[in-house]
């Protein structure tokens, strides 16, 4: 099975920035190296919003996150485990994902902005989040493996709005 045919868990809607990095945070105390978090959705749709909130949920709510369009790539590594954060927005040949170190790391958090851009590399169990927003209104459909969806049981209760 494909990572972007993976099936859907469940779906949250949220209403402004602030409640989509909640949420990105809640998902953060789950989460271990080794992982790998991938967000689809157009422009805009806040994705990097999610980031934020999920980075923040790990390494503290003073840290400063901002989007990787330009290099592709932010690495943490002042936290308990180095956290990959990557927009490939603008990535467009296969032979960079070797040039930006990113098969090196399997050690750590992988958390993948526009994934579709390089399909071959993403890894079949990563959990998917699809993001539609229209106005203030932001729907996050979960899709992932039977692994996951166990995995997020504890944290759907507090998802519930
Ligand atoms: N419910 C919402 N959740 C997240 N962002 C929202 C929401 N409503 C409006 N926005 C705005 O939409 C934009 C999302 O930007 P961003 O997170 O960078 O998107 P992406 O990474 O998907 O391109 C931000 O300016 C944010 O303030
Ligand atoms: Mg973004």
């Amino acid at each position: 099975m494909n990572w972007q045919a993976s099936p859907f868990l469940f779906d949250r809607s949220t209403h402004s920035p602030e409640e989509t990095q909640r949420l990105g945070g809640s998902l953060a105390a789950i989460l271990q190296p080794g992982d790998c978090v991938c967000l689809t959705g157009t422009l805009g749709a806040g994705k990097t919003t999610f980031v934020r909130g999920l980075i923040q949920g790990i390494l503290g709510p003073e840290t400063t996150v901002n989007s990787p369009t330009f290099n592709i790539v932010s690495l943490y590594d002042q936290g308990p485990f180095p956290i990959w954060h990557i927009d490939l927005y603008r990535f467009e040949n296969d032979d960079e994902w070797i040039e930006l170190g990113l098969n090196e790391t399997q050690e750590g958090l992988l958390i993948i902005e526009w994934p579709e851009k390089a399909e071959k590399f993403i890894r079949q169990s990563a959990l998917v989040l699809n993001f539609d927003i229209s106005q203030n209104n932001l729907k996050i459909i979960f899709t992932g493996t039977k692994n996951w969806s166990e995995r997020l049981k504890p944290l759907q209760t507090s998802f519930e709005k």
